[in-house]
Formats: C-alpha cells, sequence, structure tokens
C-alpha cells in the first residue's frame, strides 16, 4: 500500500504573499520615504506582478493593506463627510522674532517658570491630513475641513505608494491617529506642469494648490498617476512609551510612516530663532516648499499644561518666512493678448534666480498697476516670490532710476494686429476690438479644446499657433475641416498621434450643450453660467435668439452677462462659427425633452448624495424649467433638499436645520401634483 503522507510546503502561497508584501512595502518605503531604492525598477514590477499572478490565483489571500488594492474600486461620487475623532486644530502663526519671544514667554509663565525643550520642524506648504489606522491597517485619511469634519479622501490617499497601508513594528496600539501634509515636489510640479500645457491645459500656479486639486479627483486612478507625497508631523495613540513629541516622530517612522529629517529638538528660544532663520536661508536646497518653520513645546505633559485655545495649541508656534525677494533690471513690457482681447502687460526682465527658479517675465496685470508703480523704462524692480511659481512686481529701486527715465505708457493700437484698443467704462482692462486678431483666435482655440470645455485632448498650444500661423484654421469651427495630411504635416504628429486627434474632434461633435456652450468663450459665461443656459434653453439656436431681458432674469445672469451673451450671438464671429458647426454635424442641442412650468417657482432647492433616475444636470435643468432654483448649499432659506444615495454633510445640515428633506420619489411626486410640500 502505498502511503500519501502530507508535507506542508515550507512556503505555500500564503506565505509567499505576506513576505511579498512586506518586500514592497519595504521597496516602496526606500524609494518614496529615503529616495535610496536597493532594486531596479524592473525587479520591483516582477515582484509586484509575482504578487498580483499570486492573488489571481487564490483570491481569499487578498488583504486590504496588500499593495495591489491601493487602487480599490471606490468610484464614488463625492466624498462622504466624516467627523473628525479630535478637532483638527490649526496653528497661530508668527513673523518675526519678537512675535517669538512673546510666544516664549507665554510658555514659560503657562509652565510655572519652567523653560521648556522645543522640537522645531519644517512647514510643509500643503494639504492637511488626518490618518487613521486601526490595529495597524489604514483605514481613513480624511482632509481637515472646518476642523470638526472633513471629506473622506481614503480612496486617494491609499493610491500614494510612499504611504504604508499596513503599520509595522513593535507595540502598535489598536488606534494611531497621524496628522501630515499631502505635497508634492518641486521638480515633479513642475514636470506634471508642463504636461498639463502640453496637453493644452492651464498651467497650476504652485504645487500645494496641485496637490488640493488633485486630491480632489473623484476617479482615485487619477490621483495614482499624480507624483504625490505625505510627511508626517503628529501622532496621537494610547501609547505610553511616547512622552515627548519628538519620541512621538521617532515610533511614526518605526512604524514606516514617511517623516522629515529636518526636526531638531532644542532647549533655548535663541536655537529655535536660529533653526528658523538657517530655513529661512536653506530653503532653496529643499525638493519641496516650505512656507517657514514649526515650533512645538515637547513634552507631552507640557503640551496638556498649556492646552488649547479653539483654533489652535498653546504650545505651537507657525513661525512664517517672509516672500523671497530679488531685484531685476526692466528690459522691455510686452503684452499677452487674452482669449476676450484683453491686453495683459508682461515685464521682461534680465534673467534672476529668484527661490530655485529663473524669472525672466512678470505679470504686470493691467495698466493700472503699472502706474502705481510708476515704472519707466530701464527701472530696477523689486521682486516677490511666495509659494507660486509666478513671482510678483512690488515695487521699483528708486535710488537705480536713471535721470530722464521715460513712463511706460499706454499703447493706443494693438501691439499684435494694430487695430484700435478699447477701454470699457469702468475697467482697467484694455481691449482689443479685433475679433480677427490672430492672438485673440489661438487663445479662443485652445479654451474651446480646453478641459472645461470641449476637452479635445492633443491640442497643445503649440499645434493651434502653428495651425493659426499658415492660416490652416481660422476659428475653432475650421477643426473640424482638417485633414489627416495637414496635421502630418505639422511639427511633433505621428499617423497615430494624427488619427487620435481627428477621432478626439469627432467625439466632441456630441458633446453636452453646457459644455459646448461655455467653448464658445462668450465674456463673462463661465462653467457655471454655460450650464444654466444650457438648462434653460437647451438648444443654442434658441439661445442665440434669446433678448437680453430674457437673459438677465436668468439666476446667475445678470444684464452685463446678458449683454455679452446678446452681442456675441449677432456677431459676425458667431455667424461664421455657426456655418461651421452645422456643416460639421456639431450637435447643438440638449437631448432631453424640455417641460417647463412654475410647480417649484421661487422654490430653492438643495440637490445631495446620487440619484437613481436623474443625473445632476437633469435634475438642475428640471428645476430650473419649473421655475425653481438650484443652489449649492442649505441654509435656512433652503426650501427642501432633495437627498440621494450617499448624502452626507448636506443632508445632516438639512435635518439639523429643520429644512425639509425629500427622497428622488418624493420629488418626483411634489412634480406629477400628488405630494404637497
Ligand atoms: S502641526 C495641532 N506641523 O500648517 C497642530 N503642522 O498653518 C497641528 N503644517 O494645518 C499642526 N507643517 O497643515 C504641524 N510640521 C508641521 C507642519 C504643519 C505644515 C501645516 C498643517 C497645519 C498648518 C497650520
Amino acid at each position: 500500500m502505498l502511503l500519501f503522507v502530507h508535507f506542508p510546503p515550507v512556503t505555500g502561497p500564503k506565505q509567499e504573499t505576506e513576505a511579498l508584501r512586506r518586500e514592497i512595502a519595504r521597496h516602496d518605503r526606500l524609494y518614496y520615504g529615503l529616495g535610496a531604492p536597493e532594486i531596479s525598477d524592473l525587479e520591483y514590477d516582477r515582484l509586484y506582478r509575482r504578487l498580483q499572478a499570486l492573488e489571481a490565483e487564490y483570491p481569499d489571500l487578498i488583504t486590504p493593506d496588500s499593495p495591489t488594492q491601493r487602487l480599490g474600486d471606490t468610484l464614488s461620487a463625492g466624498f462622504a463627510a466624516v467627523q473628525h475623532p479630535f478637532p483638527m486644530l490649526s496653528l497661530q502663526n508668527s513673523y518675526n522674532e519678537e512675535d517669538l519671544r512673546e510666544f516664549h514667554r507665554r510658555v514659560v509663565t503657562g509652565l510655572d517658570g519652567e523653560a521648556p525643550e522645543y522640537s522645531c520642524e519644517l512647514k510643509f506648504d500643503g494639504v492637511s491630513l488626518l490618518l487613521t489606522y486601526e490595529n495597524g491597517v489604514l483605514t481613513r485619511a480624511a482632509t481637515r475641513g472646518d476642523g470638526q469634519q472633513g471629506d473622506d479622501i481614503t480612496a486617494n490617499i491609499r493610491t500614494i505608494r510612499g504611504l504604508p497601508l499596513r503599520l509595522e513594528g513593535p507595540k502598535i496600539p489598536g488606534t494611531v491617529y497621524v496628522r501630515g501634509e499631502v505635497y508634492m515636489r518641486t521638480g515633479d510640479f513642475l514636470a506634471f506642469n508642463e504636461e498639463q500645457v502640453a496637453e493644452g491645459r492651464k498651467p497650476l500656479a504652485n504645487p500645494r494648490n496641485t496637490v488640493a486639486g488633485s486630491l480632489k479627483l473623484l476617479d482615485p486612478s487619477l490621483v495614482a498617476r499624480r507624483p504625490l507625497r505625505v510627511v508626517c508631523y503628529a501622532y496621537d495613540a494610547d501609547d505610553k512609551s511616547v512622552q515627548t513629541h519628538s519620541y512621538g516622530l521617532i515610533r511614526l517612522s518605526e512604524f514606516g510612516l514617511p517623516i522629515s529629517d529636518q526636526s531638531r529638538v532644542v532647549s533655548t528660544v535663541d536655537d529655535v530663532i536660529a533653526y528658523w532663520k538657517e530655513w529661512e536661508g536653506k530653503r532653496d536646497t529643499l525638493p519641496f516648499e516650505i512656507d517657514g518653520a514649526v515650533v512645538k513645546v515637547n513634552a507631552l505633559s507640557h503640551q496638556r499644561l498649556l492646552g488649547l485655545t479653539a483654533r489652535a495649541p498653546r504650545w505651537a508656534l507657525a513661525c512664517k518666512f517672509s516672500a523671497r525677494q530679488a531685484q531685476a533690471r526692466l528690459l522691455d513690457v510686452s503684452f499677452q493678448v487674452g482669449r476676450t482681447g484683453v491686453l495683459t502687460p508682461v515685464a521682461e526682465l534680465e534673467p534672476v534666480p529668484l527661490g530655485g527658479v529663473t524669472v525672466k517675465r512678470a505679470t504686470l496685470h493691467n495698466f493700472d498697476e503699472i502706474r502705481r508703480l510708476d515704472l519707466r523704462e530701464g527701472d530696477t524692480v523689486v521682486l516677490e516670490r511666495g509659494g507660486d511659481v509666478i513671482p510678483k512686481i512690488t515695487g521699483v529701486v528708486a535710488e537705480h532710476r536713471r535721470r530722464g527715465a521715460k513712463p511706460i505708457v499706454e499703447p493706443a493700437t494693438c501691439p499684435v494686429c494694430g487695430s484700435p484698443l478699447e477701454r470699457a467704462t469702468g475697467e482697467v482692462a484694455l481691449r482689443c476690438t479685433n475679433p480677427r486678431d490672430p492672438e485673440v483666435i489661438k487663445r479662443q482655440i485652445e479654451h474651446f479644446v480646453s478641459r472645461g470645455a470641449l476637452d479635445i485632448g492633443g491640442f497643445g498650444s503649440e499645434t493651434i499657433n502653428a495651425l493659426v500661423d499658415q492660416q490652416l484654421i481660422t476659428d475653432a469651427g475650421d477643426l473640424y475641416s482638417l485633414k489627416l495630411a495637414q496635421l502630418l504635416a505639422l511639427p511633433g504628429f505621428a499617423q497615430k498621434s494624427a488619427e487620435n486627434l481627428l477621432d478626439a474632434l469627432n467625439v466632441s461633435k456630441s458633446a453636452a450643450l453646457d459644455r459646448l456652450i461655455f467653448a464658445l468663450g462668450v465674456r463673462f459665461v463661465g462653467e457655471s453660467t454655460a450650464r444654466t443656459l444650457a438648462t434653460h434653453y437647451g438648444d443654442l439656436d434658441l439661445l442665440a435668439k434669446a433678448k437680453p431681458d430674457e437673459l438677465a432674469s436668468l439666476p446667475d445672469v445678470g444684464p452685463r452677462v446678458a449683454q455679452a451673451i446678446h452681442e456675441y450671438f449677432a456677431s459676425d464671429v458667431w455667424r461664421s462659427l455657426h456655418n461651421k458647426l452645422l456643416r460639421a454635424g456639431v450637435k447643438l442641442h440638449d437631448d432631453t425633452p424640455v417641460e417647463r412650468g412654475d410647480k417649484l417657482q421661487g422654490l430653492s432647492i438643495v440637490v445631495t448624495g446620487t440619484l437613481e433616475r436623474y443625473s445632476r444636470e437633469e435634475i438642475e435643468r428640471v428645476i430650473l424649467l419649473q421655475g425653481g432654483k438650484s443652489v449649492g448649499s442649505v441654509s435656512r432659506k433652503t426650501s427642501f433638499v432633495v437627498a440621494g444615495e450617499k448624502a452626507g454633510s448636506k443632508l445632516e445640515k438639512a435635518l439639523s436645520l429643520g429644512v425639509p428633506v425629500l427622497s428622488e420619489l418624493e420629488f418626483d411626486q411634489l412634480l406629477a401634483g400628488k405630494r404637497k410640500l
């Protein structure tokens, strides 16, 4: 008889997946935390794919903290509001040495004359975050919000590979709260911005705004492509081993969380000032933006004695840096022409380094600004740069002015096309009156294809400039008659990219009406007004015929906007574009049927959560066409709230204010006259 003896394998799939997870987490930490990878990307991918393969074969072995689960399956509409376990406080600010010494005096008084130890840290210029780890596993990430309540952005934060999904190390408390900052390195931000511009989108002003925008994305797979990082700076847990803030930071790093290596414990206020000054001088040597230093009383017992105010702890202070300054000589004033013809004067400067970037140009905003500065030819100007990449001109160095230097005069004609300029009453902006100005056309087409408008990917500014300069197109309507051969003749196009562009143009022909209206670039008509117009008229030809009085009676459309809309649709620019859009088969109407009435006359309605029968646009349209107004936030004046699935803070607010809440069904019943409010 044969005996089959079952020996457990030395490493089964369970052990192997666990080992792989630990290994991948270690490499993530080496790569993102320490910037010192031990293996190549290829080797990393091999580990990752092996883990994916094992998990595909043994789905029971998948755990939420597996690196393969960073992308989860959450595609939520909006973010749920979460109540913080404790208020997420802010920091008191100080701007000079005296403020800091005053803070120190208050602390010493609060500690009955005892001088404390301080932990000095960098003040990261990003977006504040609260992480919760339960039994070692990341269960929640929330934004600060109003300090009491924030947005649940767990799905987005899980995509950040530098942040462990599971803590490691000894004696992990059951619940660990971590405060930190999401940030982006300056180099990553600049590269991201270049990509933005190449894709025909507007560049972002600074890394912080880019991070904030990234965290608001509703699709975590898009967030995963943003180079986001996290740095942790506060630990809160039931952990007897931790008696000081600085040891809390060490615990965070033992858990595998990224912390800063620039923190320093000091024992005098002079040392705090020295730390602050040192980093003010060295801030540009860091690969990320900081806007100051933070000083915290180190002993937790001292922190408890000092306590908190409603807004900020009494044991911490943000010591802000002053804006970085430089001086540069003005070489010339040039002009940028925007899509509505507005001329923006730009100072062309002798290149000067300022906070890690070389500045060659700075906007002067408008001619009033030039007069305010009393700017003259050849002047030396003072430049300031805060967190933004673009600096501001804040003054002129009077001593360096050459005698007899001529003032910068306002041009009488457009520097691009020579047409007369106008200044509308009450406006500071100078505008070129020629709708066929080539710069105006380029900017309008850029707007037409941009993301919020028809979102025709693949049209960078360079392509648009080339098409207009070569006179292949004279307005956005001509885009639809572009031929493959014409695109292939442009720099940077290959068969595939040219075909993709033509496909994208085709797709854009059936875009939603509000996007098309926004894409037209009518003065003062932003995305929200475009939505109102699309909802109300449902048809571009109807909108084009609307009288100013009628337009002005719509929500968010005042007489000035109504006049601009009316003028646009009476212009030759529209007539020509209209013909081209018609010929190309661009859809000029909305698909949803129009039913007007007064069933919601005068009511102010908030819609929240995910609805089943209506998209957000559809229900807003119904509300508007029935005489109601769809508003964004709940107040005592709200007539009622329509709440769908996953309704969050707005629903709670309505309930607390006693504002009636209707389900989608009840809303339909109200419209059908089967229910009263
Ligand atoms: S501690 C209870 N430490 O600055 C104190 N905050 O202006 C919690 N920040 O909301 C904050 N670097 O987003 C702390 N090393 C640091 C920081 C830091 C940046 C941010 C944080 C906070 C804001 C206050």
